[in-house]
């Protein structure tokens, strides 16, 4: 069965709302198989056929739990080529920590992407929640 991991950090509980709402629109697809985890390690991505990080950005970076697992990763020569990607994540004021996974992903990692990051200022509201569902749908129709 086709299968998604959906990684995400938080540290006020903001972006794990927004990763419930990915993962519940990604189990409203039939014959797909859907984890949510807080803590990946690199053998978990080679596995799956598509991976979505929830991160939120403090200090303009991502977290360190997702640095290092990107890190860990490149340094495991784990492929991702071609394998589907999406990012989503909570932020303040300036919000860079979605788009520098993303940017390592496609780049570094040759995985494609097929959505437009998710970002919710702060909370998110119901239709960033709506948002997020139709990331996960998407995802889980595309890799079906
Ligand atoms: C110490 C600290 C540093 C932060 N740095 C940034 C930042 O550089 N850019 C930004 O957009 N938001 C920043 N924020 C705001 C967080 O991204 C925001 O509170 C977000 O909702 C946290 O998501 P979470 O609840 O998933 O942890 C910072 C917040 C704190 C407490």
């Amino acid at each position: 069965m086709p299968s998604i991991l959906i990684i995400y950090n938080t540290k006020t509980g903001n972006t794990e709302l927004m990763a419930k709402a990915v993962e519940e629109g990604a189990r409203s697809v039939q014959d797909v198989d859907v984890i949510l985890k807080y803590h990946a390690n690199p053998k978990e991505l080679q596995h799956v056929d598509a991976i979505i990080i929830g991160v939120p950005t403090y200090n303009h970076r991502m977290t360190i739990d997702i640095q290092n697992l990107l890190e860990k990763t490149a340094k495991s020569n784990i492929i991702l080529k071609d394998k589907t990607v999406a990012v989503f994540g909570s932020y303040g004021w300036s919000g860079e920590a979605p788009k520098q996974v993303l940017e390592i992903l496609t780049n570094k990692f040759q995985m494609k992407s097929i959505a437009s990051p998710i970002l919710a200022n702060y909370k998110p509201d119901e239709k960033i929640l709506a948002e997020c569902r139709r990331l996960g749908r998407i995802v889980a129709e595309h890799i079906r």
